[in-house]
Parts: C-alpha cells; structure tokens; sequence
C-alpha cells in the first residue's frame, strides 16, 4: 500500500514535498535524510532553502545521504552530483558539512568506492525519510532494469536511455560518464519513510509500471509497493496514466 497525493503541477509538487520534509525535521531534529539529485527534487530543495531563510527550518542536526555519484567526477567538477547538492542545498543551509555523504566518484577501485560508501551509510544510522526522483527507466539511486535488485552500493554501467536523458546537463553526450556508483536498492528499501516525487508527462507511462504493474527488477521502481510507508507525489502529468 501506498498513499498517492496528485498535484495540480511541479510547484505544487515541490512544495508539497517541501512541506513533508519539514513535517520529519520538526518531528526529529537530527533526522537522516536520503537524498537525490536530478531535476525533479530541485523544486523542493528550492523550497526547503526558502523556508531555511525564513528561519523556519534548521538542519544543524541534519545527517545526509545522497543516493549516486558519477564514477570518475571529482567533488569539483560541476558536474558531479556533490557539486551539484553543494550548490543546490547544502551551501544554502545550515547542514554541516561533514554530515553530508555521497560516494566518492574519485574512487577508482569499485570494490572499495561500495564498500566504503556502505559503511558511511551505516555510520549515519537509519534513513528517516528517503528522498527519490523516478528515471524514465524505472531506475532509482542509479539501479537500472536489471535480473535482481541490488542490495548494496554497487556500480553501474548507465543504459543508453539514462545517458540520452542526463546529456543535457553535460555539452555532449560522450561527456556522459558511462558508470556510476549507487546506493543499493536493499538500502533505499531500508528506509523509514520513502518519499518518490514524479512530475512531467514523459514520466507517465514509467510510473503506472512502477506502482501498477508486476514488482520485478526490470522496472527497479516497482519494488517501492511493497515498502511500508511510502508516499508518491505526482503532479498531473506524471499521474495521468493511474486510473
Ligand atoms: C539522482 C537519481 C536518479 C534520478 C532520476 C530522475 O540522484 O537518483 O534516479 O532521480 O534519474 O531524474 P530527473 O529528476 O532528472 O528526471
């Protein structure tokens, strides 16, 4: 079971998403948030900056985990997801710095960049609400269709529809990186409180698989029906192929 809230569009999205965000930090304080990066949860983090300089939030007790991270882009590149996370929310707010974990894409050893990264998520303790976008895919973190679902930090060779999708914020598609590193789908499952953002047309036909259709790891997504508490958020264009 899921709870499915449709929003009139994006910013009714994103500040919906905003608000629910706020609702755990005023619940828990020192909450561990999973978070993604993307287009889809920038509105929400727009919002959260917002109410942050309002002084309405406080994230000084905030521990992060961020679900991926380009393998072979360096913190400093713009863009890797750090960048990127920097830019958009963490030098906006008052998290510590230090509390923030994405994987270290300068990692060259796979084996090690998972293994390391699973253990930073460990450190943090359980993730009390885990933000995720939806790729067109079906993937979530960057787990794509695959024969079984991931348990831990694993790295993946991007499908040719994910890169298509993510050239646009490089000047080239061979600008791409072909590999990642996720967390893994064992640990996003593992979360308190799931919260999947949806928004735009395109999306449509991928999320009415997603939470429809079959659970199988070919739409990685699909495993999020049998989460205990999670809650999708989509706006009418991503929500118009539910009945
Ligand atoms: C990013 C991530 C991805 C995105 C997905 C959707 O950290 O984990 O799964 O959420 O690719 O991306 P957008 O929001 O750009 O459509």
């Amino acid at each position: 079971m899921f709870s499915l809230e449709i929003t009139k569009d994006y910013q009714e999205l994103s500040e919906r998403a905003a608000e629910l965000v706020v609702k755990q930090l005023k619940k828990k304080a020192n909450s561990v948030l999973g978070l993604a990066t993307g287009s889809t949860p920038l509105g929400c983090y727009e919002q959260l900056v917002k109410l942050y300089k309002a002084g309405e939030l406080d994230f000084s007790g905030v521990h992060s985990v961020n679900l991926d991270e380009y393998r072979g882009l360096a913190a400093e590149d713009k863009n890797s997801y750090r960048h990127f996370m920097d830019e958009n929310l963490f030098s906006k707010i008052n998290i510590v710095k230090e509390h923030t974990h994405v994987p270290d894409g300068m990692e060259e050893n796979r084996e090690k960049a998972c293994k390391d990264y699973d253990a930073e998520i460990l450190s943090v303790g359980e993730i009390d609400l885990q933000i995720l976008g939806l790729g067109l895919d079906g993937h979530i973190g960057f787990n794509e269709p695959a024969d079984f679902f991931s348990k831990g930090t694993n790295c993946v060779r991007l499908t040719d529809e994910t890169i298509e999708s993510n050239q646009r914020f490089f000047r080239s598609k061979e600008e791409v990186p072909r590999e990642a590193y996720t967390m893994g789908i064992g640990s996003i499952f593992s979360a308190k409180k799931i919260l999947l953002l949806v928004s735009g047309k395109a999306k449509a036909g991928i999320l009415e698989k997603a939470l429809k259709g079959p659970v199988t790891p070919r739409v990685p997504a699909s495993i999020l029906q049998f989460h205990r508490d999670l809650t999708v958020l989509a706006d009418e264009e991503a929500a118009s192929a539910l009945s």
